[in-house]
Parts: structure tokens; sequence; C-alpha cells
């Protein structure tokens, strides 16, 4: 697409694909470096191109393994910075410890600060993310963030999709906005749930507003980790009538019991994008979809890069 050495992107262990991906659509080579193990365990990068004045990404998701993922990152800004590259973008698909965003109760951390805290101390000038859990989270940050949305990527597969008596289901409270986005892109109807979460792993889709008798349903979300949310919920809506159930998330986290639950829920097709690489078990459930988000990162590294504007393109941001 456009060649400009001062431009470097650069991956880190957790996403190499999609990182492979965003450099493909830029057409440009991945930024090449070397990491290693000391035998001890410790991680050491070597950045192997010139960086010196150049205006650098490093794209880490800091999905599982998440400290090890966010250790790596950090280092990569360490060496970046050392070896004196003129802007730092953290690009972060997918941002673990988001949900840990607010201290609830006695005692407790709150994690998604912390981890904001130390990527800035680390050497970042920006990032850019996609669906931080929360709007809120850019300000845990005291640099630009560039916040962008896999509504972009999922809304326009299910627009294409066509699906006729389209009720959007916010599977709970923290969703509607998104959800009634949703709705009013693809023409459908609003319908939404009322969650409680009972543990960490279990939730009780209680209370449902709205109508899903005889339609057929999105569920859109923003992470599927344990897919007790999106289960309970297709449940719901198909104890009260619904059709057809599709699901569309940014994070397909799927941890612990998700890949079972999924395949027994009533779901017809669950979609995610590709901010965290699918597992092997995930990628033998025909029921799960992945849309890339590669274009839409690209497009955004390249208008950061020139100095454009980021949230014209994609609705919100900074
Ligand atoms: C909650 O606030 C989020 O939007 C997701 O609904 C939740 O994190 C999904 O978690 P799980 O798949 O484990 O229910």
């Amino acid at each position: 697409m456009f060649l400009n050495d001062s431009l470097k992107i650069f991956s880190g262990t957790s996403n190499p694909a999609l990182a492979g991906a965003v450099c493909k659509y830029l057409g440009i080579p991945i930024g090449g470096a070397k990491i290693t193990r000391f035998p001890d365990g410790e991680k050491m990068i070597r950045i192997e191109d010139d960086v010196r004045g150049r205006d650098c990404f490093v794209l880490q998701s800091t999905c599982q393994p998440v400290d090890e993922h966010l250790m790596e990152l950090l280092i990569y800004l360490d060496c970046l910075r050392r070896a004196s590259a003129k802007r730092i973008t953290a690009v972060v698909p997918y941002f673990g410890y988001a949900r840990q965003d607010r201290k609830d109760e006695g005692r407790v951390p709150i994690t998604a600060k912390l981890v904001a805290n130390i990527i800035v101390t680390a050497g970042a000038d920006r990032v850019l993310g996609i669906d931080l859990h929360a709007h809120q989270l850019q300000g845990f940050f005291d640099i630009p963030v560039d916040h962008l949305t896999g509504e972009l990527v999922l809304s326009r597969y299910f627009r294409d999709k066509k699906i006729d008596k389209l009720t959007v289901v916010s599977p709970d409270v923290g969703n509607i906005k998104t959800a009634a986005r949703y709705a009013s892109h693809l023409g459908g109807e609003l319908a939404i749930i009322h969650k409680r979460r009972l543990s960490g792993d279990h939730v009780k889709a209680d209370e449902l507003i709205g109508q899903v008798e005889d339609r057929n349903i999105l569920m859109c979300d923003d992470i599927i980790a344990t897919a007790g949310t999106v289960c309970s919920a297709a449940e719901l809506v198909k104890q009260r009538g619904a059709k057809k159930v599709y699901v569309g998330a940014t994070h397909g986290v799927f941890v612990g019991q998700a890949l079972e639950r999924l395949k027994a829920a009533p779901i017809d097709e669950v979609v995610a994008t590709d901010t965290i690489p699918l597992n092997e078990d995930a990628q033998k459930l025909k029921k799960i979809k992945v849309l890339s988000a590669d274009a839409m990162l690209g497009e955004a590294i390249k208008r950061i890069h020139r100095d454009e504007s980021v949230s014209s393109l994609f609705g919100r941001g900074g």
C-alpha cells in the first residue's frame, strides 16, 4: 500500500499472524527482532532494524499467558526507547486485566490502572487498542489512546448476512449502548438482559426486556471468556421463543468451560475477531468464525503515522 522506512511495526509472540496481516495490509515488512531466553527463563529482545528517529509500533495482545505477554511488551517498549525510536505506540488489540478496572470492594487492586501505568513507564508514547472493555480505561493512560472497536468488523459481517426479523440483545446492562448501535446499523430491534454474576465463571441471565419471540437474535459483547454470559443469555432468549441465535464479540478469550458451553448452547454461530489467536480446540468448533481486524488496525496505524484523524474513520476515539 505504501512504503515508508520511517514506519516500523514489530510483533510480540502473542499474535504474530495479526501483526503479519497488518504489515501486509500496509505493504511493509515486519520489523526485525530476536526474542530469546536466558537459561533462567528471563526474556531478552534484540531489535535488528535501525529504529533511531523512526515511528515504531509494537503489536502485542496481553492474552494468555497474560503476564508473560505483558512483560514481553514492556521489554519491547524499553528496548525501542533505548534504541532512540522517535515515537513508540503500544498496539494492544486485546488488553488483559481490563476487567479489573474499579475498586468495588475493600482491599482489591485496580489492576487495569497498574498495567496502564507500567506500559507508560516502560516507554509507550501512545496506545492503540480495540474495545478496552470500558471507555474510561482511556483515562488510565496519561498519553494519547486511540480506541477502536470490533463493531466495525462485526457489524459489516452481520449486515451482509441480511438477517430478517432481527433483535439485537445486550447480554448485560453494561453493553446496552453497543447493542443499540448494532440495532441501529443493522435495522433491528433492541432487547436487554439483566445478568447476575454468581462467581468468576458462573452467571445467570435473570430478566429480559424486549421482544425476542419469533425473532432472530444477534447477541453482542466485547469479550467471551468462559462464555457463561452469552450461553446463559442464549438459553433465556430460546426459552422465550427466539429463532436463530448469533453471537458477535470482539475478543474470543475462550477459557475454562467456554468451548463445552458454546458447543452445548442453543447458539447457531459465534463470530469473534482475531485480536487473540484461536487455540486448536477452538478451531475445531465449527460454530466459531473469526474475522480479521487487520485492515482496521492497519488503517489506524497508517493514520497515526501520518498524523491524520483516526476517530473520523472509526466513529469514536481520541
Ligand atoms: C462483562 O462485563 C463483559 O462484557 C463480558 O460479558 C464478560 O466479561 C464475559 O465473560 P464470560 O464469558 O466469562 O461470561
